[in-house]
């Protein structure tokens, strides 16, 4: 049974821990409660929001319609030869999936350990973390679509995955709620050490043929080590995008900022660390009043009491002021601002 709750509190599920009311609020519990709520035509009209985890999105005001929980459960998985398939329903957690995989053996999310948040946003924005991308291991998905109220299966050319992005934030944004999720692992493991840190932290630990668990758990005490713990200090993860540019601004830049910390990107683009930018401009670790940047990663903005949604958005407005003052490079916001 669906029950529509009315000026409902989101403090408690969003991971920046800022007050907003929902002038409704649902949760979803099976692709069923989906189509009855919208056999309702009063909500095919109504402004919407989809909520998994809230641990990617700013809420700088109430949300004046309907705010749609998704709390679809269930994983399970079928094994052909050395491929793996994994079903998720998008309300799980994405940690639990992802440990769920690694306590059976399956390989090609343990670089994907410790990200908070839902499994039906993990394809939105192609999660991604220590040299691996959600595309890297997304065989199909379910999405519901809102005008027709039909499901439809989405394969992975369909998403149109890039850095941070996908068709769900852009051409289908607010169409489709992904209610299920399928990925494609792997029996035979090919550990991914590509990012540094990683093979730094495995050679301190005296490992050399690591397991997936090893990997799993290496990421995990990484992460630890430089972000904030959502539960116990407000945070949404990298506030803004790595930039990427042209080669031939990144040659610019480099002759009058040799350290500048960046990574290859597509052919003719090169990434920068937007971290650094930050950090350069003297932001690491800064505290203004409610608000600041954490100690260890200037790129994650922290809620260091009561702070408003406001008062981090406006945060962010002079930290990207700053940037380009500094650098001529427009951040862009990665997480979703409400
Ligand atoms: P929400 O914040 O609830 O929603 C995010 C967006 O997806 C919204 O636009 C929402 O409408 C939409 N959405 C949610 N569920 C659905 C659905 N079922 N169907 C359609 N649309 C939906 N991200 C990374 O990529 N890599 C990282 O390493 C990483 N590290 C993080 C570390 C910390 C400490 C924190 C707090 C965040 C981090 N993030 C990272 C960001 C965040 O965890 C991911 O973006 C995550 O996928 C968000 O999941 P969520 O369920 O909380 O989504
Ligand atoms: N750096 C600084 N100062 C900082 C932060 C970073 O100089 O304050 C430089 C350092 O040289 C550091 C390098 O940037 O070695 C890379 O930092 P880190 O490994 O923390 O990665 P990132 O590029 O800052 C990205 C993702 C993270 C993801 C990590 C690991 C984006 C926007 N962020 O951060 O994702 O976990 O790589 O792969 O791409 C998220 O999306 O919310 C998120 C946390």
């Amino acid at each position: 049974m669906l029950v529509i709750h009315e000026n409902y509190s989101l403090k408690k599920l969003n991971t920046f821990r800022v007050e907003a009311y929902a002038r409704w609020y649902v949760e979803v519990n099976t692709e069923d409660d989906l189509k009855e709520l919208f056999a309702d035509l009063r909500w095919q009209n109504q402004n919407r929001l989809i909520l998994g985890g809230g641990s990617n999105m700013l809420f700088t005001t109430n949300f004046d319609g309907l705010v749609i929980r998704m709390n679809i459960q269930g994983i399970e998985h079928q094994i052909t030869k050395d491929e793996v398939y994994v079903k998720s329903g998008a309300g799980e957690v994405w940690n639990n999936l992802v440990d769920y995989c690694v306590q059976s053996g399956f390989s090609g999310m343990e670089n994907l350990s410790l990200i908070p948040g839902s499994v039906g946003a993990s394809p939105v924005q192609n999660i991604g973390a220590y040299g691996v991308e959600l595309k890297d291991v997304f065989y199909s998905c379910h999405a519901f679509e809102i005008e027709t109220g039909l499901i439809k299966i989405f394969d992975k050319s369909d998403c149109q995955f890039s850095y941070r992005d996908s068709v769900f934030k852009t051409g289908f944004k607010n169409k489709y709620i992904i209610t299920e999720v399928t990925y494609k692992l792997s029996q035979i493991f090919i550990p991914n050490t590509s990012y540094g840190a990683i093979q730094q932290e495995l050679d301190k630990r005296g490992i050399i043929h690591p397991t997936v668990k090893n990997i799993s758990q290496v990421v995990s005490f990484i992460r630890v080590s430089k972000l904030p713990d959502p539960s116990a200090i407000g945070n949404a993860g990298s506030f803004f995008k790595n930039p990427i540019i042209e080669v031939n601004k990144f040659r610019q830049l480099e002759s009058t900022f040799p350290d500048i910390v960046h990574y290859p990107a597509s052919e003719g683009y090169i990434k920068i660390s937007a971290g650094w930018l930050i950090e350069q401009c003297g932001w690491k670790g800064k505290i203004i009043g409610n608000v600041g940047t954490w100690k260890n990663q200037a790129l994650v903005l922290v809620n260091h009491g009561n702070a408003t949604g406001n008062e981090l958005f406006k945060l962010s407005i002079i930290i990207i002021e700053d940037v380009k003052k500094r650098f001529g490079i427009i951040l862009q916001r990665e997480v979703n601002i409400i």
